[in-house]
């Protein structure tokens, strides 16, 4: 199913194809493919270079981890990301490595490298969903992942699945349409407040 984004001005056909779905195919997600989305992630953009950023992999071939990953969803979640081929946990480093101060764009960077990741592989025929709907204590635990390091986001990757196999509530979310605020809500300049001139 495809949901291209109603745009107000044109953009990349990458930006407007991705979406989250609901529905996943079983179809594996090649390992080179894997690689590859990994690797758009890794090329992103952070403060200091830092590259705060940890993915914690769990395919479903991999049923142990992948149950652990499930686990650490909620319910809601859970319902619909078992059918995804791959489940990720976004992890940042909250510290600066080389003095421990604190590094305010954390979050910020692993979004970034999270989203370079899901362009990537909307070039590539897949999905990603992210999920803030999970426990990051549960998954820390289930990980072992150190102090110092919190799990962002949950993602679950695959191939597009079919719509109307997915039950309530969320076969109708899959097909309501896609929204956002109007452009010149969030386009400012000047003062706050003031929408800029050229999404008037
Ligand atoms: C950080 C983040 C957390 C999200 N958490 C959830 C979630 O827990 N469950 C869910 O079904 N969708 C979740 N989503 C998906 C959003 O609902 C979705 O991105 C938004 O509605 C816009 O739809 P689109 O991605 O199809 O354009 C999340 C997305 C992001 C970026």
């Amino acid at each position: 199913m495809e949901k291209p984004a109603p745009v107000e001005f044109p953009v990349h056909d990458l930006i407007k194809n991705r979406w989250s779905p609901r529905a996943f195919s079983d179809k594996p997600v090649p390992k080179e493919v894997l690689q590859s989305l990994f690797e758009a992630a890794r090329w992103a953009p952070s403060s200091n270079n830092e590259q705060p950023w940890a993915f914690i992999v769990a395919t479903k071939d991999d049923q142990e981890n992948f149950e652990k990953s499930l686990g650490a969803l909620i319910e809601f979640n859970a319902g619909w990301a078992r059918k995804a081929p791959v489940l990720v946990i976004a992890v940042a480093e909250l510290a600066f490595a080389k003095n421990n101060a604190p590094n305010r764009n954390a979050q910020y960077d692993v979004g970034a490298a999270s989203l370079q990741l899901s362009i990537e592989a909307t070039s590539r025929g897949l999905f990603v969903h992210q999920m803030a709907g999970f426990d990051p204590e549960t998954a820390k635990e289930a990980y072992n992942i150190p102090q110092g390091w919190e799990p962002i986001a949950a993602m679950a990757i695959g191939y597009p699945g079919d719509a109307s196999s997915l039950p309530e509530p969320y076969q109708t979310r899959e097909k309501a349409p896609r929204s956002r605020k109007p452009i010149r809500e969030f386009v400012m300049s000047g003062e706050w407040g003031h929408t800029a001139e050229f999404v008037k």
